[in-house]
């Protein structure tokens, strides 16, 4: 399995499980075939409903010595409703606990937005905690105690803009080991990739293959579809391999890690195949110019009216 260092010195699997949308009831016969097949790496979080899930599955690999717990990559994440310091351990250790596991590889603040105390997914104004009265370096702080602890063996952050992690390294003691961002041809963010690169920061790139089954209500209009760009499809036909293949692959070439989110017990083995396909420089140079700047996953659910957030606020780079 293909790995990269992280600045702890540990290595992730290049290619890992996403589980973002995978259905409870799914979702742990997809994480036992997973690691079945040799995936290595889960990526989970709270909000996705399906940790429990999710544990139930390692549990039982674990539990039958099909692997080791040293040989697993688990990455979880903070929700936006416990970015008090006080409520980032507690938080941690419902996530440890319905994982069944002692550590995390990987905690990860979700996004830079909070929610008071108890909110699932704010609504109204009231239910919003602007960043000013929330600092994210005092969230960061307790997640650094979290990894003195031994709870976790990195500690990163999800959805941060150019800014926000520079800001992040400037004040924090500990350096984030991670960003993990909405990342494929269509949104190549090649100015995030040099900033990580100089600062030793590793990508995540979620929504790998353009994150089709998401909800309607988080869609837009004539979005386009990734794996069905010409390039793409002409790229994987060249090249004897699957469009999802030439996501997979564009992302392990740039050196950032990829986490396709299946199911399907045949597209996971499809997935997991890529981690050892490399493209050419010229598939690699065809891609870089469909690049659209276009997000899947814009965070306009946190920005309706009243709300303190704003796309300005979490992509602009002032
Ligand atoms: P399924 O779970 O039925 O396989 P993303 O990782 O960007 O969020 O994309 C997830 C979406 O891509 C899901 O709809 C998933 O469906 C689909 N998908 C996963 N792997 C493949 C593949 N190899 N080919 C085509 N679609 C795929």
């Amino acid at each position: 399995m293909h790995v990269l260092s992280l600045n702890s010195g540990d290595q992730i699997p290049g290619l890992g499980l996403g589980t973002w949308k995978s259905a409870p009831g799914t979702v742990a016969a997809a994480v036992k075939e997973a690691i079945g097949c040799g995936y290595r790496h889960i990526d989970c979080a709270p909000i996705y409903g399906n940790e429990a899930e999710v544990g139930q599955a390692l549990g039982e690999v674990l539990q039958a010595g099909q692997v080791s717990r040293n040989d697993l990559w688990i990455t979880s994440k903070l929700w936006n409703n416990a970015h008090a310091p006080e409520l980032v351990e507690p938080a941690l250790r419902k996530t440890l606990a319905d994982l069944q596991l002692e550590y995390l590889d990987l905690f990860l603040i979700h996004w830079p937005v909070a929610f008071a105390p108890g909110v699932l997914f704010a609504q109204k104004p009231e239910e919003f905690i602007p960043l000013a009265d929330q600092p994210i370096i005092e969230t960061w702080g307790a997640l650094e105690t979290c990894k003195e602890k031994g709870l976790v063996r990195n500690i990163g952050v999800c959805n941060f803009s150019q800014d926000k992690l520079i800001t992040l390294c400037d004040l924090a003691r500990v350096q984030p080991a991670m960003n993990q961002i909405e990342l494929h041809p269509y949104l190549q963010q090649e100015e995030m990739v040099a900033l990580c690169a100089e600062r030793s920061i590793l990508l995540t790139a979620y929504s790998p293959l353009g994150s089709g089954d998401r909800p309607k209500a988080m869609k837009k209009q004539e979005e386009p579809i990734l794996l069905d760009n010409p390039t793409i499809t002409e790229i994987a036909a060249q090249n004897k391999i699957t469009p999802a293949q030439v996501l997979l692959a564009w992302g392990l070439t740039r050196g950032t890690v990829v986490i396709p989110k299946s199911t399907n017990p045949e597209r996971i083995r499809e997935n997991l195949a890529a981690s050892e396909i490399r493209l050419d420089a010229q598939s690699m140079e065809a891609i870089a110019r469909i690049d659209l700047g276009f997000r899947y996953v814009d965070g306009a659910f946190f920005c309706g009216k009243g709300s303190p957030y704003s796309l300005d606020f979490l992509w602009g780079n002032k």
